[in-house]
């Protein structure tokens, strides 16, 4: 499908990546960008709106009938918002309200306003902790309700696929980070080492991690649009791995400090290692990470200094 002059949903399109997709799909040329989001956000969309393509709808996933309207006659469809990791695995309910019931709900509305094709943001949490560098044939060990929803969101999209004949693809990210990101590791330690406290590190610190830049990411959701493939699931990350304690030095140098991070306990079912290859998507989307990470961070940061 191209992008050029098609109108296009986004679900969660006021968050941290729905945000950056909009802003790009807008610079392409979309013809209508639909922002669903349950809280509208505007300040996150930047120069977007007065492109005069986007349109706003304070929407919530979990009621069916606030969908049906912004769905009608859109072409493709970024199905983004989400109950995230932290909550979602404090109060299971709400996870299985927005982002099952949600998602069905969502796909269910995509059908009856004649989408052709839904890109899915799931998440390697899917696969569960292992010390393997995972492709998308890795088993599908998730233990944690987060990564329990997310799979399911991809399972019901499958079935809309063979019941309704919607189009998809799946895309499993990797750690994402950059512009308009509000939490997460980097931006702790970023503010930690701006106040003068040193970062702090749960368990060791030599949990590592794909980090992948938010642009990389929306470079893969338009190639899954825009591309003819449908019906697959594509691991989308850096392909580069940094451990807690190698995050944290890179950001000390660019930021000029060397304070001694402060350990503490790590959190009950934290994560070892969280690497993925992302040659499948590489392959058949020609998606190509072009923000190394050492660069990305120096962007965050905003300093002339080298990692
Ligand atoms: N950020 C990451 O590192 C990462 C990694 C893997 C997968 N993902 C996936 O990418 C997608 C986007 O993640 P993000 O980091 O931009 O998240 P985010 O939390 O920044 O954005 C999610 C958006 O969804 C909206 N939302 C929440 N509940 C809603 C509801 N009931 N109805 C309508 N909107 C609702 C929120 O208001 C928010 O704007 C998610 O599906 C997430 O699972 C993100």
């Amino acid at each position: 499908m191209k992008i050029e002059g098609q109108s296009f949903v986004v679900t969660g399109g006021c968050g941290f990546i729905g945000a950056n997709l909009v802003k790009d799909l807008v610079n392409r040329g979309a013809g209508e960008v639909r922002v669903l989001d349950k809280e509208l956000r505007e300040a996150s969309l930047g120069d977007a709106q007065a492109s005069g393509r986007v349109k706003l709808y304070k929407v919530d996933v979990t009621r069916p009938q606030e969908l049906l309207g912004p769905m009608k006659g859109a072409q493709g469809l970024f199905h983004m918002a989400v109950l995230p990791l932290g909550p979602s695995n404090t109060d299971l309910r709400m996870a299985l309200d927005i982002n099952v019931v949600g998602g069905f709900n969502v796909y269910d509305a995509a059908v009856q306003g004649g989408i052709q094709k839904v890109v899915y943001s799931s998440a390697s949490s899917v696969y569960g902790d292992t010390d393997a560098v995972v492709d998308e044939s890795h088993p599908l060990n998730t233990v944690n309700m987060y990564g329990a929803t997310k799979l399911t969101g991809e399972l019901l999209l499958r079935a809309f696929a063979t019941h309704k004949g919607l189009g998809y693809v799946i895309l499993r990210y990797m750690n994402v980070y950059g512009p308009g990101q509000t939490g997460g590791l980097i931006n702790a330690v970023i503010n930690r080492l701006r106040q003068n406290q040193p970062p702090l590190v749960f368990g060791l610190g030599n949990q590592s991690f794909d980090y992948v830049h938010v642009s990389d990411i929306v470079q893969a959701n338009i190639a899954a649009m825009a591309s003819e493939v449908s019906g697959e699931a594509f691991n989308v990350g850096g392909d580069e791995e940094f451990s807690v304690l190698q995050i944290i030095g890179i950001l000390q140098k660019l930021m000029g400090t060397d304070m001694k991070p402060e350990f503490r306990p790590a959190p009950s079912g934290d994560v070892g290692r969280r690497v993925g290859s992302s040659q499948k998507a590489r392959r058949m989307l020609g998606y190509q990470p072009s923000v190394p990470f050492s660069e990305g961070l120096r962007q965050l940061v905003g300093t002339g200094a080298r990692a």
